[in-house]
Parts: structure tokens; C-alpha cells; sequence
């Protein structure tokens, strides 16, 4: 009989702990409940102690959701779990998941601990965990460049102490498939009690290897993947779940395995996102990137239309991809308006249904055609704002392709107007200048990037900028049909994020 491989999604604690992908709590509840509709086996919502956003978020994803496991992270330090174990109190199912660093460089370094100081910890923390709640996760930090024979004595003690699921962490990204599948088998042969436990495998993609780590260990062993939706996450990500849970599907007659992933939901939770974070999909991602099913080549177009499984290993029907499909026209009243969103994953409130509607007929009465993509950039656009300290009024832009552009941009501050004038090398170089003058705050722009999200000179053209402040980057976007109301929209809400932050105080806690 096939194993059944537990999907444990990290998108909203290791995804979400890379710059730029930090999200609210609006913005959090609305991905967890398509983590649920995915069916994920455990849902990490966050690192408890690292801020009070964070422990918020945790307390209310573990009070809203019902299926999927609720589990909170923490460092193996008394008052880390106290506030893990708070944060999933209500949850119906919760999780502990306490770690602590088992590398040689780690523990001279960084935690400056011999290794039997680290085993007590490690037992103690498990123990102190388990007098909270009975699904207790232990990981060695660091695990893939840790001494063997010490990780196998540090997750047998722990799995005494009443560990339930013991993780092994390719925490730098270091390891090749063969190497951790390797590892996975030595510890599934060596470790006291591992058979009444769950195996669990977390890669980082640093070397591109974490899909291919985490299927060599699932080969070996494993029970459990640890993973993030695009593959968010710590530099260059972690294990793809798409990815994963692909390769066990399709390729079900070598893995002889099956994970309880509702597939068809892969496509939507993937754009939903992209849009929260900013984070944009390169286009040829395994999965859910926009060529993934693409047959550009016309010796490739002929085979599928004579059979497709010529070229395609996979249907996009299977991951939820359709055509991008006209949904909604001028006259398309809010029956058809709240179906579509339905479709594409949303169920808004009655306040949030309603300023979605307005945005949609303004946008209806500008560009003919709204297509899917149209709807996930308005949603995301109107619904996931932050408090607007600053907001929009006006600009206006001459430019005459021989001089320097000028802007003059109009700015609302509670009932203030505020009004400035600059040139720039560009159109988008003055209005930012502009901004920049009325704020007259320290502002750190790092990215910009500007995508038309349809074809059309009718499209709405997507800005998404970065700013860098205080080792924090913020995301701002907007998509309207004109570029440079959309550019300055997107500055000026990554300012708004910015702010709020500035006015919030962060507790320190690194891993
Ligand atoms: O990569 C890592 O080691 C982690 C642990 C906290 C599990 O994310
Ligand atoms: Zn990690």
C-alpha cells in the first residue's frame, strides 16, 4: 500500500521570514485558509516570540482553522515555548515545534554550548513542550552538517522525551541528494524509537538541490516534507511544495507514495501569493510558473496536437490551471462578479466585497476585457492594504521627450493636501522625487519592476517597488491602467508599510 507523505507547509514562518515576503494578518489568514483548502497536513504559522504580529497571527490562524494542524515554532528556551504553546492553545489540532543547533559551528558560535549542554536543552525543551500539548516536533538546526553519531543520539533522547515528529534540517542548503538520502536511511536504521515517529526532511535551496534532497529523503524514509508555496523562504528558498507533490503524483509508480494535496488548488494559492507578497514567479518555474505548460515550438505544438502526452508529463488541469479565460465584462453585475472571485479563490467580506466591486466597475468602465489575472491584482490591491497614512490625490506629469520630465504630485494626510514639484530623469524618477519632498523621510528604494498583468495597451500595468529600512525590506504594490498612477500608488503604499513598522517595536529573536 502507498505510504501516505505528510505535507507540512512553512510558507507563513520560513517563507515568510524572507525579506520582502513579510505579510499581515489579513494577508496571512486569507493564504492559510487556501493552505487548508490544499489540504495541508500541518500549517507553520509563524515564530511565536520573534514579534507580537507574529503571535497574533499564529493565535489567529490556530482559532480559525479546523482541518490542518496549527504549529508554532520556537528555540528550545523555556519562555520561547511558553509563548509557542499560547499561540496554538486554541487551535484544534496544535503543534510544538522546538529546535535547537546541532553543528559543530553552531554550537561553538553561535549558541557557545558544549554538545551534552545542547542534548539537555533539546530533552528538556521536548519535555517542557509536551506539558502543553501532545504533537511535539523537534529539529536539529543545522542537522546537515552535524556529526551523525550526535544527531542520532540527540533525536533518540528526544523522541523519549515524547517527541512526536524528529526534522532534519539542511538549514544552508550544503547537501546533494545522495548525501541526505544517505543521512535519512543512516537515521532511520540507528535511532532509538524512530519507527514510532515521524521522519521529516527540510531543505534550503541554495544549491537548487531542495526538491531533489527532499524526494531522496521521502526515498529513504521519510514521512514528511517541510515546504513553502513558490518555494519561498531563507535566501534561496526551501523545497517547493508544488514541486514536491508533483514529482510524488506524477512519478507514482517510483516513489510509491501519495500526499492528501487537493492539487487543483496549487495554481490559485501560488498566484494568491505572489500578489500578497510581491515576490514575483519567474516564468519558467517547475509548476506553477507562466510557461510551465507552455508549447512554444512548432515541432513541440505538432506533437500535442496530435497526442499530448508527446510533450506534456502532466495536464495544467491538474494543478487548477485554465486558460486565463475572459471572467467579467462592463455589464458583468455582482452576482457573476462574487462567482468569479469564488473561482479564483476569494471569499471577501460584505465591506470588502463592496470596495472590490467599486474598484472593478472603475476598471470595467476602462478596460473592455477582465480576465482572471485582473481579479487577483484588483483583489490584492484593494483588500490587502496597510493603514494608509498617505495617500494618492493627484499628479501630474509634463514631459516633452527633449526636457527633464516634471511632477507634481498631491498627497492626502489625514485632511491635509500636501503639494510638491521635481524633475527627474524620467517620468517615474520625478513623481518619486516629488513624493520624496512632500514625505521628507529617509527612503531606501532598492527594487523596482513594472509587468503588464494581460496583453493590451489597455492593461493594467502592475508596479511592484522594495524599500530597505532598518535591515527590513518593505513591498509596495499597485496595478491600474496607467503606469504612473500605479508607480506612484506602489511607492507610496510600500511607504505606508514602512511607517506603520517604524511606529511598531520588533523583539529580537534570530534562529
Ligand atoms: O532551516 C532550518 O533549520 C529551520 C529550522 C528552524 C527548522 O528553518
Ligand atoms: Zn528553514
Amino acid at each position: 500500500m502507498a505510504r501516505t507523505i505528510k505535507i507540512f507547509d512553512t510558507t507563513l514562518r520560513d517563507g515568510e521570514q524572507s525579506p520582502g515576503c513579510s505579510m499581515n494578518l489579513k494577508e496571512k489568514l486569507d493564504i492559510a485558509a487556501h493552505l487548508e483548502q490544499l489540504n495541508v497536513d500541518i500549517i507553520e504559522a509563524g515564530f511565536a516570540i520573534s514579534s507580537k504580529g507574529d503571535f497574533e497571527s499564529i493565535q489567529a490562524i490556530a482559532r480559525k482553522i479546523k482541518r490542518s494542524s496549527v504549529c508554532s515554532l520556537c528555540r528550545a528556551v523555556k519562555t520561547d515555548i511558553e509563548l509557542a504553546a499560547e499561540s496554538v492553545k486554541d487551535a484544534k489540532r496544535p503543534r510544538i515545534h522546538t529546535f535547537i543547533a546541532t553543528s559543530p559551528i553552531h554550537m561553538e558560535y553561535k549558541l557557545n554550548m558544549s554538545p551534552e549542554k545542547v542534548l539537555e536543552k533539546a530533552v528538556d525543551s521536548v519535555k517542557y513542550a509536551k506539558s502543553f500539548v501532545e504533537d511535539v516536533e523537534f529539529s536539529c538546526e543545522d542537522a546537515g552538517r552535524s556529526d551523525r553519531e550526535f544527531l542520532a543520539q540527540v533525536y533518540s533522547e528526544v523522541i523519549k522525551a515524547g517527541a512526536t515528529v524528529i526534522n532534519v534540517p539542511d538549514t544552508v542548503g550544503y547537501m546533494i541528494p545522495e548525501e541526505y538520502g544517505d543521512l535519512i536511511r543512516y537515521l532511520s536504521n540507528t535511532v532509538v524509537g524512530i519507527e514510532n515517529v515521524d521522519i521529516s526532511v527540510h531543505c534550503h535551496d541554495d544549491l537548487g538541490l531542495a526538491t531533489a534532497n527532499a524526494l531522496s529523503g521521502i526515498i529513504n524514509g521519510a514521512s514528511q516534507v517541510e515546504c513553502t508555496i513558490n518555494g519561498i523562504g531563507e535566501r534561496a528558498g526551501n523545497t517547493a511544495m508544488e514541486e514536491v507533490v508533483m514529482a510524488i503524483k506524477v512519478r507514482d509508480d517510483l516513489y510509491d507514495c501519495k500526499t492528501n494535496i487537493n492539487t487543483e488548488e496549487i495554481t490559485k494559492t501560488s498566484r494568491l501569493l505572489s500578489h500578497i507578497t510581491g515576490s514575483v514567479v519567474q516564468s519558467n518555474k517547475a509548476i506553477v510558473g507562466a510557461n510551465a505548460f507552455a508549447h512554444e515550438a512548432g515541432i513541440h505544438q505538432d506533437g500535442m496536437l496530435k497526442q499530448k502526452q508527446t510533450y506534456e508529463i502532466m495536464c495544467p488541469e491538474m494543478v487548477g490551471l485554465s486558460e486565463n479565460k475572459l471572467v467579467l465584462g462592463k455589464h458583468s453585475g455582482r452576482h457573476a462578479f462574487v462567482d468569479r472571485l469564488k473561482e479564483c479563490g476569494y471569499t471577501l467580506s460584505e465591506d470588502d466585497l463592496e470596495k472590490a466591486f467599486i474598484r472593478f466597475k472603475l476598471l470595467a468602465d476602462k478596460k473592455k476585457d477582465i480576465l482572471e489575472e485582473d481579479l487577483h491584482a484588483l483583489v490584492s490591491d484593494e483588500i490587502y492594504q496597510v493603514q494608509e497614512i498617505f495617500s494618492l490625490d493627484n499628479f501630474e506629469v509634463h514631459a516633452t521627450g527633449e526636457d527633464q520630465p516634471k511632477a507634481t504630485v498631491t498627497i492626502k494626510k489625514d485632511d491635509q493636501i500636501l503639494s510638491g514639484t521635481e524633475s527627474g530623469a524620467g517620468s517615474v524618477d520625478a513623481i518619486y522625487k516629488a513624493i520624496d519632498k512632500i514625505i521628507n523621510e529617509k527612503i531606501n528604494l532598492i527594487e523596482y519592476t513594472l509587468q503588464s498583468i494581460t496583453g493590451g495597451t489597455d492593461a493594467l500595468g502592475e508596479v511592484v517597488v522594495r524599500l530597505r529600512d532598518n535591515g527590513r525590506v518593505f513591498v509596495g504594490r499597485s496595478s491600474t491602467t496607467d503606469v504612473l498612477a500605479s508607480s506612484a500608488k506602489a511607492y507610496i503604499n510600500a511607504i505606508n508599510k514602512m511607517l506603520v513598522a517604524r511606529g511598531k517595536k520588533r523583539i529580537k529573536a534570530t534562529l
